[in-house]
């Protein structure tokens, strides 16, 4: 049995911070912001509109292209590090609002690799037979963790929700390989202290530069595939230079890369799958392409995923 993404949804706040718009509450310039991030904008939600509003969102849409309601749903799993509040969870919330009368819900929390783990954990209820439908969604508000006099961070992140829908594919398709870390003697390096998150950006770097590539191509090479099959790459939205750093190791083309950092900044746990939803809509993502998803954030953690898209 082999488990694969049958849905996908996505959903970002409609108030857009741009970089102009930061130049009037931090020191900073669209300049900078651009040429070292990639960011020309931002997603920031309402203050009555939380983690699991955009969360739900995002499932709906998921369920939808899914072909399946809240009460096929065997399992929900949301990857968030700024939950409504710590319990109930967010996944217990949606597990109420979609409906999901059979499924069981938790959250996880791996900040921004947090969907990477949350597809690891579902294929492996799948594959052993112990659940059939099993609802991912990577959702953050950092918006309410950010310190808005920290020009250091706050330029950098921005709301947001995507969401999947896991289930039973044909034996060709699906996931095939994967690879999760974490190092946590990095930890101090990004964290929340106190109220905020504090961000020592040049070793998250340096750390992130090694990471994704060697993360990407280790997934690929598991799966029995060589670089160059790579049909597209879908990494951690945090950085474009990062970014870049993995599709150059990988020696794929520019087009093969998913990019929405210049819309959305970095959503944290909903980047990667915000940018898988994307890639469907846009039919940047077709039946039998060999798709890698790969994430890394703090903790440390890290995650890498090589899959056969369709069913
Ligand atoms: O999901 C994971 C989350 N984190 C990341 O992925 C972050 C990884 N790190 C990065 O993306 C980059 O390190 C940053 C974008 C955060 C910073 O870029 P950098 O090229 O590493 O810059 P830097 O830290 O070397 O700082 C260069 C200068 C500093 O000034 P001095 O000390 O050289 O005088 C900063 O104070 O840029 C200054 N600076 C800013 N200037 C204008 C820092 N933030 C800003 C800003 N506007 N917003």
């Amino acid at each position: 049995m082999k488990a694969g993404i049958i849905g996908t949804g996505h959903y970002a706040p409609e108030k857009v911070l741009t970089n102009a718009d930061m130049e009037k509450i931090v020191d900073t310039s669209d300049e900078w912001i651009r040429t070292r991030t990639g960011i020309e904008e931002r997603r920031i939600a309402h203050d009555n509109e939380d983690t699991s509003d955009m969360a739900f969102k995002a499932a709906e849409q998921a369920l939808e292209e899914a072909e399946i309601t809240g009460e096929d749903l065997d399992l929900i799993l949301v990857a968030t590090v700024t939950p409504d509040q710590p319990f109930p969870t967010v996944s217990c919330k949606l597990q109420e609002r979609l409906g999901a009368t059979k499924a069981a819900a938790m959250d996880i929390s791996a900040a921004c690799a947090g969907f990477m783990y949350g597809v690891i954990t579902a294929k492996q209820f799948i594959e052993t037979g112990a659940y059939q439908h099993v609802l991912i969604i990577g959702a953050d508000k950092l918006s309410k963790i950010t310190d808005w006099t920290d020009r250091n961070t706050c330029v950098l992140f921005g709301d947001g929700a995507g969401a999947a829908v896991m289930g039973p594919v044909s034996e060709d398709k699906g996931v095939l390989s994967f690879e999760l870390g974490a190092d946590g003697s990095g930890g101090k390096h990004l964290e929340q202290n106190d109220d905020y998150i504090f961000m020592n950006g040049r070793e998250v770097f340096k750390f992130a530069v090694r990471q994704m590539p060697e993360s990407s191509v280790h997934v690929v090479e598991k799966a029995g595939y060589a670089k160059e099959d790579v049909d597209y790459l879908i990494p951690h939205q945090a950085n474009i230079r990062i970014m870049e750093a993995a599709r150059q190791r990988l020696g794929i083309e520019e087009d093969r890369m998913a990019v929405n950092v210049n819309k959305y900044g970095n959503t944290s746990a909903a980047s990667i799958p915000i940018a898988l939803s994307e890639g469907v809509k846009n039919d940047k993502i077709k039946d039998n392409d060999l798709v890698v998803l790969v994430g890394f954030g703090g903790g440390l953690t890290w995650g890498a995923v090589a899959l056969k898209w369709g069913k």
